[in-house]
């Protein structure tokens, strides 16, 4: 399998919007990505270009306290995660998170960092980093999805 990787940056809050518009565009489903970064680095608002690409117009809440956030749009399913507050992985049991694996078209996970991803198929890994209000963001294909969806965002 290829690994391919890629670096893109968006030096505002709209052009990270943008740049969830562009990957949501660019998705090969069914497709599991992982949003790695600090606080406030931008996960939440490129989930919500995504979110809003495929046609969800409504506020996209940050799944911090609920854990996920469910959406369906034009029969695209979507689970977003922010696995932030999860301390033990035996609390994932509570809402069955692993049957949103075969239901979901889509599968956003912030703060993958406090799961166990090692037995979980992830097929497209983002990485955030902060400089001043710049975001860096490293793509990192884990899968086939995961490459054809960067060969298409290339
Ligand atoms: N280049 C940028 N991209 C995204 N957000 C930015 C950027 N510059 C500043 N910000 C601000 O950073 C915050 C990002 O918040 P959020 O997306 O909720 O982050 P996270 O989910 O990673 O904690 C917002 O308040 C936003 O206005
Ligand atoms: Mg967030």
């Amino acid at each position: 399998m290829s690994k391919i990787t890629l670096q893109l940056c968006a030096e505002s809050e709209v052009e990270m919007v943008c740049l969830g518009k562009r990957i949501a565009k660019a998705l090969n489903y069914p497709i599991v990505i992982t949003l790695a970064g600090d606080l406030g680095a931008g996960k939440t608002t490129l989930a919500r270009g995504i979110l809003n690409q495929l046609g969800h117009s409504g506020h996209v809440k940050s799944p911090t306290f609920s854990i996920v956030e469910i959406y369906e749009i034009n029969s695209c399913r979507v689970a977003h995660f922010d696995m932030y507050r999860v301390k033990d992985p035996e609390e994932l049991q509570f809402f069955g998170f692993h049957e949103y694996f075969d239901v979901s078209d889509l599968i956003l996970i912030e703060w993958p960092e406090q799961i166990s991803t090692f037995e979980i198929g992830i097929d497209l890994e983002i990485k955030f980093m902060t400089v001043g209000n710049t975001r860096n963001l490293i793509f990192n294909s884990m899968s086939e999805s995961g490459d054809i969806t960067l060969n298409k965002l290339i």
